[in-house]
């Protein structure tokens, strides 16, 4: 049985393609009113304004590369069973090869109902327009995770970080829960690592590799494949 390793990203792992993070200097969080554009209300409010926030990220998704971090991971399936556990909306990890990616904030590729969440589509067109209805009426939205909304697939991600002997997180703040709570289910034995260009908090357990993350994950890829510690 091979090994089991959990890669928990955030923002930070995208961020060397030319996507914005959410909290840093020049961050989208700077820009934008959370309440406005990732909230049920702001939806109801301006549907408009939050169509909008979205085309313009998924025209710089869909203009984005993977990079070296995205491919490293991608890469350890070689020889582990890889988790990609994903705070990101964006396919990059898809692109640079992963096969099993779990999104737990939605996917910017794809739209879904304002009724029935259980209605999602994969997006033909790179942009949704009001006036764009499900097959219930209702008007399309991006199948995204609003704040205040239920995060997903919390059952099964608990699941695989309570079983992996590996765990690399890279690229988020852990600000933002459920999601962030994650990381406490690392079993102790667990050879853990958090990689980000800085860390307000470093879990339990952890270790902090500071840096960019298309430097530090290719190098602790390497070290795994060959059988090897990073640090
Ligand atoms: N390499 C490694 N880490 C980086 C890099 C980089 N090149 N660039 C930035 N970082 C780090 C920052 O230091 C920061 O700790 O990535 C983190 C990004 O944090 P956030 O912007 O808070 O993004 P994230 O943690 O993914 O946000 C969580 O919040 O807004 C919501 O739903 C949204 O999924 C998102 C959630």
């Amino acid at each position: 049985m091979a090994e089991k390793v959990v890669v928990f990203t955030g923002a930070g792992v995208s961020a060397e393609s030319g996507l914005k993070t959410f909290r840093d200097m020049g961050g989208l969080w700077n820009e934008y009113a959370i309440e406005d554009v990732a909230s049920p209300e702001g939806w109801r409010r301006n549907p408009s304004a939050v169509l909008s926030f979205y085309n313009e990220r998924r025209q710089a998704v869909l203009a984005a590369q993977p990079n070296a971090a995205h491919r490293a991971i991608a890469s350890l399936e070689a020889k582990f069973d890889v988790v990609v556990i994903t705070q990101n909306i964006d396919d990059l990890h898809e692109r640079a090869g992963s096969t099993n990616v779990i999104h737990v904030h939605g996917e910017i590729m794809k739209a879904r109902s304002s009724v029935d969440p259980s209605l999602i589509y994969m997006l033909a067109n790179p942009t949704i327009q009001l006036g764009e209805l499900c097959e219930k009426g209702s008007q399309l939205r991006p199948d995204v995770v609003w704040f205040g909304e239920d995060v997903r697939f919390m059952e099964e991600c608990l699941g695989h970080f309570s079983t992996a002997s590996r765990i690399i997180t890279v690229g988020t703040s852990l600000t933002v829960y459920p999601a962030a709570g994650l990381v406490k289910k690392a079993r102790f034995s667990a050879e853990k690592y958090l990689v980000s260009l800085e860390a307000q908090k470093v879990p339990y357990g952890f270790r902090f590799l500071r840096g960019a993350a298309a430097t530090v994950v290719p190098h602790v890829a390497t070290c795994w494949l060959e059988g090897r510690k990073p640090v």
